[in-house]
């Protein structure tokens, strides 16, 4: 049977092996388990010879950004370069509001600033990726199916030729759980190993229609109410991916004496084996009222919440 400690050991040599007494390896960090899994492998293997890079892309969930660098370079002790690229995202997504024109945009521009940071480090041979053995198998499936479109932005496949890295894949053999007990074996927090997965356009494919700071912001603070509802009521890890969505829709509503004309937020938390298929989350009713209420009174500029009833296919997980 596969076992986490064993599976580390052999890992690490083979890393030492392959990268040899004097190169470097870059990474790029995303937020999510795979990378983080790889990078604290690769780490154990060549120490700070490995150097993760995490770009802010200004569309990450409220506080994300600051998690990531706090227990990179706090917790477990990973050296890593922060870009602040918000506004340099955000420029570029202003006034879009086709879905697949966004993640074009975003691909883009992430694989330019992840080039510019590595030729600022001069000469690196090797690029991390947390490639997981599904990746691999469903690596000619069509766009927008697990594994594919989760990794087109880490993919060296989007990468400029001209970069001649080779890759260090750590996870190839692995399975989703597998990665999960290695990550705990390797000391990343328990509540990074259990993490959602999230798109790598984030959440700027959950505000539909045009992107805006603002608009960003107002979703940030729902999604944030929805997520710590979902985790006191003890119910994360019953549902396999939960966000709240920013609707380009205005309703009447009334607070006080004063009628509001006001954006609406859709709530979506589905059940899945594979993502191929999903299901709508269960959620106790109870539940549902206490987020709905905290959403409307807490958030500026919400005074409607929805809660998504629908099922893949027909519809997918995220709305765009
Ligand atoms: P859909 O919406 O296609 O999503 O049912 C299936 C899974 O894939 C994620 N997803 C993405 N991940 N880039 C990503 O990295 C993307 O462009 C993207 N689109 C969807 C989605 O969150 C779900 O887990």
């Amino acid at each position: 049977s596969w076992r986490p400690t064993a599976f580390v050991a052999e890992a690490v040599e083979r890393v030492r092996q392959q990268v040899g007494p004097d190169e470097r390896v870059i990474c790029a960090l995303s937020g999510g388990v795979d990378s983080a899994v790889a990078a604290l492998l690769i780490h154990r293997a060549i120490g700070e010879r490995l150097i993760c890079i995490f770009v802010d892309n200004g569309l990450l969930r409220l506080g994300e950004a600051e998690q990531v660098i706090a227990t990179f370079r706090e917790h477990v002790h990973v050296p890593l370069v922060a870009v602040d690229a918000r506004e340099e995202f955000l420029a570029a997504l202003e006034g879009v509001a086709d879905p697949e024109r966004k993640r074009k945009i975003i691909g883009e521009k992430f694989i330019r600033i992840f080039e510019r940071e590595a030729r600022s480090l001069g000469d690196v041979r090797f690029l991390a990726q947390g490639t997981l053995y599904p990746d691999v198998i469903e690596s000619r499936a069509p766009d927008r199916t697990k594994g594919v479109t989760i990794k087109t932005h880490h993919n060296v496949g989007g990468l400029p030729a001209d970069m001649q890295m080779k890759l260090v894949e750590p996870l190839r053999y692995l399975f989703k759980d597998e990665v999960r007990a290695a990550g705990l074996e390797l000391g990343l927090p328990e509540d990074w190993v259990w993490r959602h997965p999230f798109p790598g356009p984030g959440l700027a494919v959950r505000v539909i229609g045009p992107v805006s700071f603002a608009r960003l912001e107002t979703l940030r603070q729902a999604d944030a109410i929805f997520l710590a509802e979902l985790r006191a009521a003890g119910l994360y890890r019953a549902t396999q991916q939960a966000f709240a969505v920013l609707l380009p829709v205005q309703s009447v509503g009334v607070m006080g004496d004063e009628r509001t004309y006001a954006d609406t937020l859709a709530l979506r938390a589905i059940t899945t084996e594979d993502y191929m298929t999903a299901d709508w989350a269960r959620l106790p009713h109870e539940l549902l009222a206490t987020i709905s209420s905290r959403i409307v009174n807490e958030v500026p500029g919400v005074n409607r919440v929805v809660y998504d009833l629908s099922s893949k296919p027909p519809a997918t997980i995220e709305w765009e």
